[in-house]
This record gives C-alpha cells, structure tokens and sequence, in this order.
C-alpha cells in the first residue's frame, strides 16, 4: 500500500489543472468517493492494527494533498474567470513618451556657428583655459599698462602669477599661428573668465567664437563680405547690420557690428538700451605688430579677425533677456530646446 500511495502522490503532483474540465476529472479521480484515495481507504480498513499505525499517517497526508491541490486550483479558475474590477485596457492609446534630453542652448548656438564658418572654409581649432600673459596679452599688442590686465578684470592663478584663466578666446589665434604659417583661416570657441559682478548681462564666465584670416591681400572687405555671410545665415536675410568704428589691441582698423535689436524689433528694450541696435562681435584688420609675434611678415601678409559671444548670440535668436539663465540649469529652462 505504501508504494501505492506513493504513486498517488506522484501523479498528484504532476496533474495540470488549468479549466472545469480537468477540474472535474481531479475530483473524481482523487477526491469523490469513488476516487482512487476512497478506494485506499476502504482497503485500509482491513488492515491489522499494526500496519494502520504505519500507514495511517502517509494516507491522512495524501488525502489533505488531494484536497489543498484542488481548492487552490478552484478557487484561482474561479478568480480567472469573474469579471475584472480594473478598468479596461486601451491597447489603441498613444504610448507615454520617452522624455528626450536636449543640448544645452548654447551648445545649439556654438555648433551652428562652427557649422556656418566651416562651410566657407575655417577649421575649428583649440586652445587651452589657463594661458600665459604673452598669449593672452602681450603678443595680442595689449600695452604693459592696459586696464584688462588688471586684477580686476583678469583672474590670475595664485600658484603662478604669470597664469591666468584666459579673458577671450582671441588667445588661440597666436597659439594657432605659432603651430600653422599662412594661409590661415581658422575659428575657435570655449569658454572665457573675467572677474566681472554676475548680473542679466554678465558674468564672471562666459563663451566666444574668435575666427580669423591671414593670407596674401586679405582686406576690410574680405571681413566685411565674411560677416554679411554670418548674420545672414545665423539671424536671416532680412538682418539689418551696422559696423562701427571701434578700438581693439590687436587690430588696426577695428570695428563693432551692430544687428536690429530682435527682442523689440527696434522699438527700444533694456536687452539694446532703448538703442535699437545691439552689439555682436569686434572685429578688425589685424594689427601688423601681432604678425610680427607670430613670427609672420606683415609686409607680405594681412588678416582680419573677429570675435564674439556666444551667450548674446543665443538672448538674441531665442530672444532670452537673462544671461544668468544659461548657467543655472533650470531644467523648464533647459528643456525649451528638446526640439533645437
Ligand atoms: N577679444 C575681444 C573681446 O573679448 C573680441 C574681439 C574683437 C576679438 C576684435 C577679435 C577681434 O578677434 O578682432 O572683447
């Protein structure tokens, strides 16, 4: 009887309840009174004392396993089977979207600069954060006592005063001429410090394109012709541009170019200072005393040169009136430019 019961619970084990049917053939397989543990019972019965002692307990289990299978195997048919309390599932909805990440505005305005310059012929260059004076100022033609090399304007490194985090990235043009002889035509961007008060305007960090030319004949025009081409694809063709005369260090003639202020379409707003006009970039021819420290002969060579931020560059084609927003990461900020 043993082995018997061993079977029985064998293919207990192994039955797969999975509807009403199967159901019912488990019930009367196993639990109805004619079921096959039924039928061991009454077999029990006559048994000698003796051997119901030692069967008794194996049988009792195998009933009670029947029975657990079965209830729990009921009641799950029955829960598949009521309807459910959930409401519905729409498989026709619209999926939730995956939310995207975005670059960061002035990456946006960076790369379109680079990408505006580089199709007419400029290679993108690099060059360091902390430079020396001499990149910085001295070979830019900056007089010994020019106030931008002042502390107050300059952050200079404590460790070594001959450093400093570069005030603009027109320090690149003299690493790239030192390593290049010309024809140059070449851009580079990054980020620039001056230890100014952070403000809607400024900010002790901030980021510039520089490009410049040096070539056999270059001319104000060839700069003139260069800039109509980058507010044109940069601001469209309906931009309005001044260039006005200006002073710079490192150029000589040097000029300021002006745009039709966006943000009040020349009405008058604090972003132009009720001008109409704001200001993009410096530029100029480039003076022949930063040649000569480059170690090219002004004599035979010219160039022209300009530099602008980044930062403005975006205010006015996003038409953002606070600097400060872009390097405060305010993701309802940032995330205006997911589709840029
Ligand atoms: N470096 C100047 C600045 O930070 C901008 C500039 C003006 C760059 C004239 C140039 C240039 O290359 O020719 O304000």
């Amino acid at each position: 009887m043993i082995d018997h019961i061993a079977q029985l619970r064998e293919k207990i084990e192994s039955a797969i309840i999975q509807d009403k049917s199967t159901l019912e053939s488990f019930r009367r397989d196993f639990i109805s009174k004619k079921g096959s543990i039924a039928c061991l019972f009454e077999a029990f019965k006559q048994l000698p004392t003796e051997a119901k002692k030692a069967i008794g307990p194996a049988l009792n289990g195998l009933k009670s396993q029947a029975e657990k299978k079965f209830k729990s195997a009921a009641s799950a048919l029955e829960a598949a089977t009521k309807p459910s309390t959930q409401p519905p599932v729409d498989v026709t909805l619209p999926a939730f979207g995956t939310p995207m990440g975005s670059l960061h505005p002035l990456t946006i305005v960076q790369n379109k600069i680079i990408s505006i310059f580089q199709r007419i012929g400029f290679n993108l260059a690099e060059g360091p954060e902390i430079v020396g004076d001499w990149h910085n100022f001295t070979a830019l033609n900056f007089p010994e006592n020019h106030p931008a090399r002042d502390m107050q304007d300059t952050f200079f490194l404590q460790r070594d005063p001959d450093q400093l985090l570069r005030t603009h990235t027109t320090s690149v043009q003299i690493s790239t001429c030192a390593a290049q002889s010309p024809p140059i035509r070449s851009i580079a961007v990054g980020r620039v410090f001056r230890n100014e008060a952070i403000s809607t305007r400024s900010h002790c960090f901030f980021h510039q394109v520089d490009g410049f030319y040096i070539h056999t004949d270059v001319t104000f025009s060839d700069l003139k012709g260069t800039i109509y081409h980058f507010v044109e694809s940069m601001f469209g063709q309906e931009t309005k541009l001044r260039f006005r005369a200006s002073y710079f260090p490192f150029t000589e003639l040097s000029a300021e170019v002006d745009i039709n202020c966006r943000l009040c379409q020349g009405k008058g707003c604090t972003v132009c200072k009720y001008s109409g006009w704001v200001e993009i970039l410096g530029a100029g021819m480039i003076d022949p005393n930063v040649l000569t420290n480059c170690h090219i002969d002004p004599e035979q060579y010219s160039g022209f040169a300009f530099g602008m931020g980044i930062e403005r560059i975006a205010m006015l084609l996003y038409q953002i009136d606070d600097l400060r927003l872009f390097s405060e990461n305010h993701l309802a900020f940032l995330r205006q430019f997911t589709a840029c």
